[in-house]
C-alpha cells in the first residue's frame, strides 16, 4: 500500500456547516433584485483573464457565500492537494501513478519530475517527432505504399484516446488548412468504421491506432479491420508500415501489431487517457490544423496552469467555477449541469467534457476507502445553441429541476458574417437573461391584450417564467486555438477542484472495469461457444432471444 494522503472529508470542515446555513438565504434570494441593488455586484462577481471574461454575477451566492466556498476548497487541502500533483507526487494513489498532463505543455523551461527524473526531454523529443512527421504528411514527403501523397487520416481510438482530439479537430475546423481531412472511429459497432471506409481509398489513408493501454477492445478490433482493408487492396504486408502509426505506451504490444517503433509515438503512464489531448495523442490535431496551431493549444493551456497556480482562490477561474458547481450539487440539490457553447466549431465540447468530468468525479468511496456521505459529481450534459434552445431549453425554463449551466460564446466570428454572428450571440445573451429575468404575471397580462378575459386566465399560468434561474458566462474574444487550449485546461483544473472537495481519486475510472469483463466472457457466447458465465434470469432470455432473431432471416 502506496503513502495515501488521508483526504478530509468535505461535511466534516466548518465552512460545509457555515454554508449549510446560508441555503435558505440563497433559496430566497431574487437575483434580479440583487443586480438591480447592486449594480456594481455584475462586476465584482466576475473575472477578466487574458481573452476570457467570466460572469458569475447570475448565480445564487452573495459575498458570504464565495467567501465560505473558497473558504471550504482551503479546508478541504486545495493548496496542499495542487502542490502535490505540480510535485509528480502519486496523486493516482490506486493505480500509484503520478498525473503530469501540465508537463506536457509547460514548454522549454518544463519544471516537472517523476520519479525525481526531469520529464521536459521526453516530451520535446515526442513532440519534436510530431512536428517531422505531421510535417512529412502534410507535404506529401511520407507517401502510401503506392506511392500517393496521404490524403485522410483515421484516428482509430475511445475515450480519452478519441473524444480529446476529435473535440479539438472539430473546434479548430477553421483553422483546417493542411489539406488532410481527419476522421474518427471509436465504436465497436462495425458500422462506424465500414461507413468511414466506405468513403476513403486505401493508397491514400493514413491509420492512427490512438490506445494508452493498446489492449482496448473496441480499438484493437477496429485497428484489425482497417488492417485487413489495407491488406486486401495492397496485396502486401509492408504497406502496414506507410499506413499505420500508434500513440501508446505500450511498445510490445504495438510492435507486435506491425507498426515499426518509429512510428510509434510515446506517451507515459503518468498522462491519464482523459487528459491526453496534449500528448502524442494529439498527432490527428497535428495533421489537421498544422504542428504549429498545436503547439499554441499547447500553450493556452500552459498559460491557464499558470492562472491557476498563480491566482489566489478568490480570483481563480477553475476554483470559482469548481466551487460554484459544488454550491449548487451539495447544498441546493442541482442534480445535473448543463454545458452550452454557442458555437457550432464547440459541438463536440459537451461530449468531451462528460467524460473528463464524469470518469473523473463519478466515484462513491472516498479517499479513505469509505462510502461517500454526500453527492458527488453531477451528470454533465449539454448541446450547442441555438439548436439546444429548440431541443431542451424548455426544460431549463420552466422545468422543476435546478440546472445550473455554463454557457460560453467567442465575441469575434470566425466566417465574415459578422451580422448573423451576432444573431447567435444575442440569443446566447438572451437566455441567460430569460434565465434570471423571467416573465412576470403582469408582463404576460400586457402581452395579452388582444385576447378575452377567459383565454387570458386559462393561458396565463403557461406562460409566466419564475426566472432567478443561475447560469455563467464564459465570454472568449475569438476561438483560437490558444484560446480553446486555455478553456480546456479551465475545465481540467475545475474537475480536479472539485474531485479534491469531494474527497474522491478523481485520476483512476475503476468503474468501467466491470462492463468490460462482462462483454468479454459475453462475446464468444453470442458467437456459439458454452456459456463460461451463469448470468441472471433476464440477461440469459435476452441472449436467448438475440440468437434467435439472428437465426432468422
Ligand atoms: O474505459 C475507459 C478508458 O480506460 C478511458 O479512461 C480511456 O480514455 C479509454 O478507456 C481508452 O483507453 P486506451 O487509450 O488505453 O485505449
Amino acid at each position: 500500500m502506496s503513502n495515501i494522503m488521508p483526504g478530509t472529508s468535505p461535511v466534516d470542515t466548518r465552512p460545509w456547516k457555515l454554508l449549510q446555513e446560508q441555503v435558505a438565504h440563497a433559496t430566497s434570494m431574487h437575483m434580479p433584485d440583487e443586480l438591480k441593488k447592486n449594480p456594481e455586484r455584475a462586476e465584482r462577481f466576475a473575472l477578466q483573464w487574458e481573452e476570457c471574461y467570466l460572469d458569475y454575477s447570475k448565480n445564487l451566492v452573495n459575498d458570504r457565500i464565495l467567501f465560505l466556498l473558497v473558504e471550504l476548497a482551503e479546508a478541504c487541502g486545495l493548496s496542499r492537494a495542487m502542490d502535490r500533483m505540480q510535485m509528480g507526487e502519486k496523486v493516482n494513489e490506486t493505480e500509484h501513478r503520478s498525473v503530469m498532463h501540465m508537463a506536457l505543455r509547460a514548454g522549454k523551461d518544463n519544471p516537472f519530475y517523476v520519479d525525481r527524473k526531469p520529464v521536459g526531454s521526453l516530451v520535446d523529443a515526442v513532440l519534436a517527432r510530431m512536428e517531422a512527421f505531421s510535417n512529412d504528411v502534410i507535404s506529401g514527403a511520407h507517401k502510401g505504399y503506392s506511392g500517393k501523397k496521404i490524403t485522410d487520416v483515421v484516428n482509430i481510438g475511445i475515450g480519452g484516446s478519441d473524444l480529446g482530439p476529435q473535440m479539438v479537430c472539430a473546434a479548430l475546423q477553421a483553422y483546417n488548412d493542411t489539406g488532410l481531412s481527419v476522421h474518427f472511429v471509436s465504436n465497436v459497432d462495425p458500422s462506424h468504421l465500414e461507413e468511414t471506409l466506405k468513403k476513403l481509398h486505401p493508397e491514400t489513408t493514413l491509420f492512427i491506432v490512438a490506445s494508452k493501454t493498446f489492449t482496448t477492445k473496441e480499438t484493437m478490433a477496429n485497428a484489425a479491420a482497417a488492417k485487413q482493408w489495407l491488406l486486401k487492396a495492397s496485396g502486401e504486408e509492408k504497406a502496414v508500415a506507410a499506413h499505420f502509426v500508434a500513440l501508446s505506451t505500450n511498445k510490445p504490444a504495438v510492435e507486435a501489431f506491425g507498426i515499426p517503433e518509429k512510428h510509434m509515438f510515446e506517451f507515459w503512464d503518468w498522462v491519464g487517457g482523459r487528459f491526453s489531448l496534449w500528448s502524442a495523442i494529439g498527432l490527428s490535431i497535428c495533421l489537421s490544423v498544422g504542428y504549429r496551431r498545436f503547439q499554441e493549444l499547447l500553450d493556452g493551456a500552459y498559460q491557464m496552469d499558470n492562472h491557476f497556480y498563480g491566482m489566489p482562490f478568490s480570483e481563480n477561474m477553475p476554483v470559482i467555477l469548481a466551487m460554484l458547481g459544488i454550491w449548487y450539487h451539495n447544498f441546493l440539490g442541482a442534480a445535473t449541469h448543463a454545458v452550452l457553447p454557442y458555437d457550432q466549431y464547440l459541438r463536440k465540447f459537451p461530449e468531451y467534457l462528460q467524460q473528463t468530468d464524469m470518469e473523473s468525479n463519478g466515484k462513491s468511496t472516498d479517499r479513505n476507502g469509505k462510502k461517500v456521505a454526500y453527492s458527488t459529481g453531477p451528470v454533465i450534459w449539454g448541446g450547442t445553441g441555438t439548436n439546444a434552445q429548440h431541443a431542451f431549453f424548455q426544460l431549463l425554463h420552466q422545468g422543476t429541476q435546478l440546472v445550473p449551466a455554463d454557457f460560453i460564446a467567442f465575441a469575434q466570428p470566425l466566417g465574415g458574417n459578422k451580422k448573423q454572428h451576432n444573431l447567435l450571440l444575442a440569443n446566447f445573451f438572451a437566455q441567460t437573461e430569460a434565465l434570471l429575468k423571467g416573465k412576470s404575471a403582469e408582463e404576460v397580462l400586457a402581452e395579452m391584450g388582444n385576447l378575452s378575459t377567459e383565454q387570458q386566465e386559462f393561458l396565463l399560468p403557461y406562460k409566466i417564467f419564475s426566472g432567478n434561474k443561475p447560469s455563467n458566462t464564459l465570454l472568449i474574444r475569438k476561438l483560437t486555438p490558444r484560446n480553446l487550449g486555455s478553456l480546456i485546461a479551465l475545465y481540467e483544473h475545475k474537475i480536479f477542484v472539485q474531485g479534491v472537495v469531494w474527497n474522491v481519486f478523481s485520476f483512476d475510472q475503476w468503474g468501467v472495469e466491470l462492463g468490460k469483463q462482462l462483454a468479454d466472457s459475453l462475446a464468444p457466447e453470442l458467437n456459439g461457444e458454452e456459456s463460461r458465465t451463469l448470468h441472471d434470469a433476464s440477461t440469459e432470455a435476452l441472449i436467448r432471444i438475440c440468437k434467435k432473431y439472428q437465426t432468422e432471416t
